[in-house]
């Protein structure tokens, strides 16, 4: 009997480039590991978020006792939001990323690389294939998100 070889998911996951990554000159290097990583960029823009916005992105988080401050720093400066696709993009997406705290990011990750501290971590990356689809929703209509041929990087 064949048996079929598992199949990777390809998902969609959303990604911020937060305000410390555009205030520090590190957006292009950031970019570049989402696409090092195989992550192809669908629909992307920059925005200055508004503290409405930003307490409606993170109102999952309105009972921590960072939630002030969390929404104070986004609403900061610009940041890029993105929609990246490919193979288990949820869970590659927050490989790329590293631990929210870049004192337990491992080396060679996005916030080991470039966070400043526990909030100002440079991005951000839905957590679930759930919350993604609800996170791409708060930012992009479905007509935002583009198709091309992508060979990323051989
Ligand atoms: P993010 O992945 O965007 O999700 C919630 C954000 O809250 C997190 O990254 C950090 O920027 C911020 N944050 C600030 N303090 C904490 C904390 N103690 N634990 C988790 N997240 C925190």
């Amino acid at each position: 009997m064949l048996i079929a070889p598992p199949t990777m998911a390809i998902e969609r996951t959303l990604s911020i480039l937060k305000p410390d990554a555009l205030q520090s000159a590190v957006a292009g290097k950031i970019l570049s590991k989402f696409e090092e990583a195989g992550l192809k960029p669908v629909a992307m823009k920059m925005l200055h978020l508004t503290q409405q916005e930003a307490e409606g992105f993170y109102a999952v988080h309105r009972e921590r006792p960072f939630f002030k401050s969390l929404c104070a720093y986004m609403t900061s400066g610009p940041v890029i939001v993105q929609v990246l696709e490919g193979e288990n993009a949820v869970a590659k997406n927050r490989e790329v990323m590293g631990a929210t705290n870049p004192a337990n990011a491992a080396e060679g990750t996005i916030r080991k690389l470039f966070a400043k501290s526990i909030e100002a971590n440079s991005v951000h990356g839905s957590d679930s294939t759930e919350n993604a689809r609800m996170e791409i929703a708060y930012f992009f209509a479905q007509t935002d998100l583009v198709r091309y041929e992508w060979t990323g990087r051989k």
